[in-house]
């Protein structure tokens, strides 16, 4: 049995522990949800009084320059590099993830004239599937077709129609991690581009994109980033597609020369012509005070904490005989992992309401998925020894019964 000094221990000998200081955390709360919404940084705060009181309160439309609100884009997207395995100028900050899918599916598309698939799994995070659903209405099927397989049936469904595999690195359901770099080979060796989201994986997994040669990507600030809600989210091209890749939404802050007001439409080279309307500064700023940890932690040690906190919670459940009606749905092996793990039960979504009750945060996902996420820059073991024990807790005295708990609200 494991027992909580143990995980009091260590805590004691785990160097990512002082970095917990940094974060706003409510006394008392486990926070599990990371993977969803990171907790908020002190230097957030921070950040935004001043972009507030003195960029835009004081020094007002000066603050383009003054400040270089205009470089944010550019300059987030240089600090997200390195995180991603990815060499500068290869990524920008902008939009969501949503929007940043659209533009890169339709300049795939247009790099690669004579097929018109796009590839994905049935299983991949609705949103993705929906912007290429989008994109074939507006094309038409001459020019776009969204095919959808199973996660096994995938190597063998690439084939001369394929423009683009479509994927998603870490599952957002199961925390199931595909072989970037093997599926990336296997599209691009049947001649097809491969676009990864990497939502669930930047700032909790080791990414080498560049090494992988990967062509395309995207990613989420507002999870293991911690840049709020709603953040700006980024992506990725290969410095090899510059040239030729040409996106949809051309909007004027991705014009060579947006301050020339031409009519005519140029786009900007490189990443700047993946931009379109203004950027959101203060999402922008929050963001970039986010980024600033990573200035002093490497993602391998975060990654390997990431490892033990799960390891620990799935030891934990497993050793608890009244946990047995819960159900392992991701993988056993930490290294086909990403940084959370779900668990099925047939009242999957009352469990987590009276977990939330007890200031036990995660998620749940429908059908039947309880999600714990394991952001190793504020979780500690100890939050998931009582995690546990909470949730067992609630489990053996069947407190999830009670008709408060199964009341849905619009978010789960
Ligand atoms: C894999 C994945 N892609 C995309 C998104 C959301 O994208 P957007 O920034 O457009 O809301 C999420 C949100 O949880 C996600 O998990």
């Amino acid at each position: 049995m494991i027992s909580r000094s143990e995980c009091q221990a260590r805590d004691e000998r785990d160097p990512l522990a002082p970095l917990r200081h940094q974060f706003y955390l409510p006394e008392g709360l486990i926070y599990l949800d990371g993977n969803s919404l990171g907790a908020l940084p002190l230097a957030v705060s921070e950040c935004l009084r001043t972009t507030l009181e003195r960029e835009w309160g004081s020094d007002l439309i000066g603050s383009w320059n003054a400040h270089d609100w205009i470089g944010l884009p550019e300059r987030l997207g240089n600090m997200i590099a390195p995180l991603i395995g990815a060499a500068s100028g290869q990524v920008i900050v902008a939009d969501s993830v949503s929007v940043n899918l659209f533009k890169l599916l339709s300049a795939g598309l247009n790099l690669k004239p004579g097929r018109t698939t796009v590839l994905s799994t049935t299983d991949n995070f609705p949103t993705d599937l929906y912007m290429a659903q989008g994109l074939a209405e507006m094309l038409g099927d001459q020019r776009c077709v969204l095919q959808t397989v199973g996660r096994t049936e995938l190597v063998d469904g690439i084939n001369e129609t394929t423009a683009i595999v479509l994927l998603t690195h870490v599952d957002f359901r199961s925390g199931r991690m595909f072989d970037m770099s093997e599926l990336t080979r296997a599209a691009q060796q049947r001649g097809a581009l491969v676009l990864w989201d990497l939502s669930h994986s930047v700032g909790a997994v080791p990414l080498t994109l560049d090494a992988d040669r990967v062509d395309m990507a995207v990613g989420c600030g507002y999870k293991y980033l911690n840049g709020g809600p709603g953040a700006p989210a980024f992506l990725y091209l290969a410095e090899r597609h510059h040239i030729e890749a040409r996106q949809p939404l051309a909007g004027w802050m991705g014009h060579a020369d947006p301050f020339a007001f031409s009519p005519d439409y140029t786009q900007a080279p490189a990443m700047q012509g993946f931009l379109t309307g203004t950027p959101p500064v203060l999402a922008y700023r929050a963001l970039e005070a986010a980024l600033a940890v990573w200035g002093s932690v490497s993602i391998q040690q975060v990654r390997r904490k990431s490892v033990e906190l799960a390891e620990l919670f799935v030891a934990l459940v497993d050793e608890t005989s009244t946990l047995d009606e819960l159900e392992l749905r991701s993988p056993r092996h930490a290294a086909d992992r990403g940084s959370h793990v779900a668990f099925a039960h047939p009242s999957g979504y009352s469990i987590m309401q009276a977990l939330i009750d007890r200031k036990v945060v995660g998620d749940f996902r429908e059908p039947d998925l309880l999600r714990y996420g394991f952001a190793p820059l504020y979780v500690r073991y100890v939050d998931v020894w009582d995690a546990v024990a909470v949730l067992r807790d609630v489990i053996e005295t069947r407190i999830y019964e009670a008709p408060r708990y199964s009341v849905r609200g619009a978010v789960t």
